[in-house]
């Protein structure tokens, strides 16, 4: 097919209130997707905190791609594929460690943790010593917001600001529960593989229509309010920022409430330590933090934050996806950390209630779409009552599917390009 033949072909799978069944089954479509997206946009790999000290390292990815994020001694963070210049090897075998270099185990062929290749046995038959220049791939183009670091195979294209656009204001609310300003990624990683499209997992992180079914045994069991966010009643919204990024702004809900922490079912009397550090930390601005909680964002394509718990989705294939799982842990907030590590393995842990209740649905959800009929997928949900607010963003009402439409809208123009 010309590249005029899979626009035009992309132009008629997504339409702006229904999407073809097929773009979550064919492996084609997945073959374009690592292309157009994947390998093109700016996707989320990891936090600075994973590799604190000069010589970490750990391993992450990029869709299917294994990709070392590393510091070197002089404080740089660098995003290195996992593949031995010489004939391919994986040069990291280790999840995470604290090393200068890395050294293939096939035939010894060693690099620097900034990629350079700094040695190779026998360099008789290279012509001597320093004779090579070849080092490990990299990932062009990096970038950190936050310390959040981002990548992206495309060597020009728009930056992680322009990319961000306004939900970049979600990652900084983030940060600002901290009484420090800065969060840790380091309470370890758990990884729940779905037999599902990777949009299935996307769609459904801020898809307020679906909690109320899909986990009202949690929330009844854990006599939780968090339901009624989720209503036709509720005054929260979902809104689209553009770029494919999409959040459920439960704010207006915890204002009306007014209690700081409410948003976490706790009060400030049972968190003294944590509400003192924040009052100390921001003044008068502690009271809005302290109620409005934690942002319950996407940010296109692959990094969740919901509210306490940090989320990455990695496509394998058309139907398998990796979630990768943390708990959020805020600097200088102990208390918190405590529970929110312990709220985190309860919902999303290995035998946490929300994630297997979401991963029967993803499942379930790619067995339907292999049916032949009806073969579209409908999202107008909501489409009649929506409004742009004042900062040109998409807003709809709690159950709407207005983040799933900004997804495809974005979704379709990076395939069409
Ligand atoms: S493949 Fe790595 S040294 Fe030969
Ligand atoms: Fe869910």
């Amino acid at each position: 097919m010309t590249h005029a033949d899979t626009r035009a072909r992309y132009d008629e799978l997504v339409q702006p209130e229904r999407v073809h069944g097929s773009l979550y089954t064919s492996p084609e479509v997945f073959a374009d997707e690592l292309a157009r997206i994947w390998y093109s946009t700016w996707v989320y790999v990891g936090h600075v905190s994973e590799v604190a000290k000069p010589n970490d390292y750990v391993r992450k990815a990029i869709g299917p791609q294994d990709v070392i994020m590393s510091r070197s001694a002089d404080g740089e963070v660098h995003l290195l594929l996992n593949r031995c210049a010489h004939r391919g090897n994986l040069v990291c075998e280790a999840a995470a460690g604290n090393s200068s270099s890395f050294r293939c185990a096939y035939h010894g062929w060693t690099y620097r943790n900034s990629g350079e290749l700094v040695g190779y046995p026998f360099h008789q038959g290279y012509g001597g010593r320093g004779k090579l220049d070849l080092g490990l791939g990299r990932v062009p183009r990096v970038a950190v917001h936050q310390g959040f670091v981002f990548g992206s195979f495309a060597p020009d294209g728009p930056s992680l600001a322009e990319h961000l656009g306004d939900a970049a204001g979600e990652i900084d609310r983030l940060v600002r529960l901290s009484p420090e300003g800065e969060i840790e990624l380091t309470a370890g990683w758990l990884q729940h593989r779905a037999r599902a499209n990777w949009k299935l997992l996307a769609e459904n992180e801020t898809d307020g229509y679906h909690p109320q079914f899909v986990h009202a045994s949690i929330f009844s069991v854990a006599e939780s309010g968090i339901g009624a966010l989720y209503g036709e009643k509720s005054s929260a919204v979902t809104r689209a920022f553009g770029h494919g990024h999409s959040e459920n702004d439960l704010r207006p809900e915890f204002r009306r409430l007014g209690a700081p922490l409410g948003w976490f079912g706790t009060t400030e009397e049972r968190m003294p330590g944590y509400v003192a550090a924040m009052r100390a930390a921001h003044g008068e601005a502690a009271q809005e933090i302290l109620v409005e909680g934690a942002p319950h964002v996407m940010i296109f394509p692959n990094l969740f934050i919901a509210e306490i718990q940090m989320f990455t989705i990695q496509p394998l294939a058309h139907d398998v996806t990796v979630q990768h799982v943390t708990a959020v842990q805020l600097k200088g907030a102990p208390e918190m950390n405590r529970r929110m590590l312990q709220q985190c393995v309860g919902s999303v842990g290995p035998a946490g209630l929300l994630l297997a209740d979401d991963t029967e649905m993803y499942e379930r959800n790619q067995v339907g779409l292999g049916e032949l009929r009806p073969e579209w997928v409908d999202v107008r949900r909501g489409s009649h009552r929506e409004h742009v607010d004042e900062r040109g963003h998409t807003v709809g009402g709690a159950t709407d599917e207005t983040a799933m439409r900004g997804f495809w809208a974005h979704y379709r123009e990076l395939m069409t390009r």
